[in-house]
């Protein structure tokens, strides 16, 4: 029976449906296809290590945040922030946490949807045997020709695009939850048997010390900025769709406990995905720090070498194409849940104007990689490294830094106490130093380092034309 308490828009079933949910939404592309790749980049081990600091001293406060103030609001982003600003008397400018938030959505969805499509598109390659005993040249140049097709980059685009769509159009119960019921569990499934594989290619060792052994030499500041950006993406923080999921989470489900567990579930995805990928790679002797190429060249090359390669590599891209799906429902989410409370309007009218001008913005990325590859917007960034930095670089962390402020300093106590069960005390404090100081300022250096070097491009560039 729906109480008056609840959201509009439906909620889970169950404390279980919301972590699977919000799993759902954590892992995704960033898990599968880029932890293993910027690993690879960033040397192994240390910045594991560091990614995990990050997760638990930054990201674990902010998704506490975000689901505590989605199920205080009960409705969207902007919404919740509204009601929580008005009950507390607050300036009603922190809804710019809202708004900045449904647009970094609809600019992830816009090239997540890119992506998530060569992963359609690479199930139907792997399964038909492209890659049986491939040599690297004919990996590569697959890839490359598949990249400056435009037409077929929309197509699986449009694919996933439209699933997500449907899927979404349903509302909550049946489309989220069914959705959600179905491709986790399968995920986990398809997963462990990748790690089987894995463990049994003859590189195993390999990629386990690959991954744990601690090499600091290669840390720089900027390996800190990569993880903490990571964490924020990988654990779909900073931009509402966490306080959109929390909206939906019953009353009685205890926020603390919950989210330790999501973050958990998405870190050992992401750790697996890695102990699945790199024994493989290295059981092939080829490199681990090939980069984005790494999941479309390099993973279907070395499954092409091994006994059942084709069978194993399609079960690998459907993982991905599972697991991106949940993600990609959740992009849309707090958009979503916004124009369906703003206009009255019906969910599945939204659902469709929404995907249609996602679909348009993606267009931009698929032609980054081809027509437009020479087309920079500044200091060499493509239209999708554009996006792509703007959302996830600027906005996520900004997002993340102002919604973990809120929680803390803005918000009265009394809505911590009923959502969180903190009472004053030693927990109490310790919350306020983690999620009030250590993970705002963490936050603030990672967000100034990686935005001077672009102002300063900026300013260049403008110096430079203004003669
Ligand atoms: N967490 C998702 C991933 O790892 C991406 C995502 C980011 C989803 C932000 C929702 C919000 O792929």
């Amino acid at each position: 029976m729906a109480l008056a308490s609840d959201s509009r828009h439906g909620m889970w079933s169950s404390r279980w449906l919301f972590v699977l949910a919000a799993a759902g939404s954590a892992v995704g592309l960033g898990n599968i296809w880029k932890f293993p790749y910027i690993t690879g980049e960033n040397g192994g081990g240390a910045f594991v290590l560091i990614y995990l600091v990050c997760v638990a001293l930054v990201g674990i406060p902010i998704m506490m945040s975000e689901v505590m103030m989605g199920r205080q609001g009960r409705s969207s982003p902007i919404h919740t922030m509204r009601k929580l600003t008005d009950d507390a008397n607050r300036s009603r400018r922190w809804t710019f946490i809202g708004w900045m938030g449904v647009i970094a959505g609809f600019l992830i969805l816009s090239y997540y949807a890119v992506i998530a499509g060569w992963a359609l598109k690479y199930i139907w390659i792997t399964a038909s045997g492209t890659f049986e005993a491939a040599t690297p040249d004919l990996a590569s140049s697959t890839f490359n020709e598949f990249l400056t097709d435009p037409l077929q980059l929309i197509g699986f685009q449009t694919l996933f695009m439209v699933l997500t769509i449907w899927i979404v159009g349903r509302g909550v119960s049946k489309g989220l939850e069914t959705a959600i019921r179905w491709f986790m569990p399968l995920l986990f499934v398809l997963l462990i048997v990748l790690l089987g594989y894995s463990i049994n290619s003859g590189g195993f060792a390999q990629g386990w010390a690959f991954m744990f052994d601690l090499k600091f030499d290669q840390v720089t500041p900027e390996t800190w900025l990569i993880a903490m950006g990571q964490a924020f993406f990988t654990l779909s923080l900073g931009m509402g769709t966490m306080m959109a999921y929390g909206a939906y989470v019953p009353q009685s489900a205890g926020i603390g406990s919950t989210v330790v567990t999501i973050a958990l579930l998405d870190t050992a995805v992401a750790v697996s995905a890695g102990l699945a990928i790199f024994p493989i790679v290295f059981a092939n002797g080829l490199e681990p720090g090939q980069g984005p190429g790494l999941m479309f060249v390099t993973v279907p090359l070395a499954f092409g070498q091994l006994p059942l390669g084709a069978v194993f590599g399609t079960v690998f891209f459907v993982l991905v194409s599972f697991a991106a799906i949940t993600s990609a429902i959740s992009l849309t989410e707090p958009a979503l849940a916004y124009l369906v409370e703003e206009y009255n309007a019906k969910r599945q009218r939204v659902a469709i104007s929404l995907g249609v001008m996602c679909w348009a913005l993606g267009l931009g990325t698929v032609l980054s990689f081809n027509v437009w590859s020479d087309f920079y917007i500044v200091g060499g960034l493509t239209f999708f490294d554009f996006v792509d930095y703007v959302s996830q670089n600027v906005m996520l962390p900004l997002g993340g830094l102002l919604i973990a402020l809120f929680a803390v300093w803005a918000l009265p106590h009394a809505v911590r106490e009923k959502q969180l069960g903190l009472k004053p005390g030693a927990l109490n404090v310790s919350w306020k130093l983690v999620g009030g100081v250590i993970a705002p300022v963490g936050v603030l250096l990672v967000f100034i380092y990686s935005v001077l070097p672009v102002l300063r491009s900026l300013y260049e560039n403008v110096v430079a034309l203004m003669g």
